[in-house]
């Protein structure tokens, strides 16, 4: 089977209508298994990790996961085609689904490893970087980017952008649908300051119906995926998923069909039980896992004091299952309350 077939096939079994984005130091393997909990069918991404880390640096640690996990994309950081090629050939070997590249990240530090953001303005040198990625591995090589970056912020830069980059062979693009400032705006302005043109995005799928076109940026809702859906093959959500997890409880339902009823957030939360003894046997410490599950029950009784009571006991040596179950007290509402 040419690579090119295998691409092709590999693009078309993963479902990419709802995903979860990369993000730094949240989207780590105790988060993604925390997510899977509550959504079969969302794809999920990791952190960015950088073809150096994976190269230089303890590899097994960057990239081990639980095949609970699946599906789950690995978004590498990086510029070099022959060093995104090998870690996208690593990346396979350790069972990943989808390899992406980041060409959205405005951090002064990746700028000054000449990747993320800056890269839109080198199309020629991200479409060697998809074409070596592809060559090294049989999964689809996709790429998340911006609209724009600085003063080249017109539809023409970005269709453009995408074009050359189509032609290396990429068939998959995840839009943040804002421009990213490379001076002066910290990466966290760069989320929410640059304005949103979801127009660019719809357009973009107009011109290049053949090409998988994903939207992401303030994106908050099931409601608000659906419409997007209706222009677009993907939704991407990033902080709404980190910040109130259980919104994707009801995608499996919504947005990919699957009529099983949506686990309640108790059991979510008692079906990590295991997995953090597991991860607490091997030297895990209980908060590492618990930060991630503050938001479970946000907006429901109990929901800031199980948010206090994690948080709090988390930091404590004694940490564990007991802290969980404390937490999950909270939520129960007093019988005569509760009637
Ligand atoms: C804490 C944090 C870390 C992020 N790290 C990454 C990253 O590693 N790679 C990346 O492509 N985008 C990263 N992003 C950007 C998100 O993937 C996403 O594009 C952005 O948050 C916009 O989507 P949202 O409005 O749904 O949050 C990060 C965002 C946040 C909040």
């Amino acid at each position: 089977m040419s690579s090119e077939s295998s691409t092709t096939q590999a693009t078309s079994r993963l479902d990419r209508r709802l995903s979860v984005a990369p993000m730094m130091d949240w989207t780590d393997r105790h988060e993604r298994y925390f997510l899977r909990r509550i959504s079969r069918h969302t794809l999920l991404y990791t952190e960015m990790i950088t073809t150096g880390a994976i190269l230089y640096g303890d590899r097994d640690r960057f990239l081990r996961f639980n095949q609970a996990e699946h599906p789950v994309a690995l978004q590498l950081g990086g510029c070099d085609p022959v060093a995104l090629a090998e870690c996208a050939a690593i990346g396979e070997q350790f069972g990943y689904d989808e390899i992406n590249l980041n060409v959205g990240c405005p951090s002064d530090r990746v700028q000054a490893a000449r990747f993320g953001a800056c890269l839109m303005a080198e199309a020629p040198l991200v479409a060697d970087c998809v074409s070596a990625m592809q060559k090294a591995c049989a999964l689809p090589v996709t790429v998340k980017c911006r609209i724009g970056i600085d003063e080249q912020d017109s539809y023409g830069f970005f269709a453009d952008f995408i074009e050359r980059v189509a032609e290396a062979g990429c068939r998959v693009f995840t839009v943040h649908a804002r421009k990213a400032w490379l001076q002066g705006l910290s990466p966290k302005q760069n989320r929410e300051i640059p304005p949103l043109h979801y127009d660019f995005v719809y357009r973009l799928k107009e011109n290049r119906p053949d090409l998988q076109i994903i939207i992401n940026g303030g994106i908050e809702t099931l409601e608000q995926a659906e419409k997007h859906l209706q222009y677009v093959d993907g939704v991407m959500l990033g902080r709404a998923a980190y910040k109130n997890p259980y919104l994707l409880a009801e995608a499996d339902r919504r947005i990919f069909g699957d009529k099983r009823p949506a686990p309640g957030r108790e059991a979510i939360a008692l079906s990590m039980r295991e997995y953090i003894e597991q991860e607490m046997s091997k030297g895990v410490p209980f908060k590492r896992i618990s930060r991630h599950m503050l938001g479970l029950f946000q907006g429901q009784y109990g929901g800031r004091l199980w948010r206090r009571i994690l948080s709090e006991q988390g930091h404590k040596p004694e940490a564990g299952i007991n802290s969980l179950l404390m937490a999950l007290e909270a939520t129960h509402k007093p019988a005569e309350e509760a009637a």
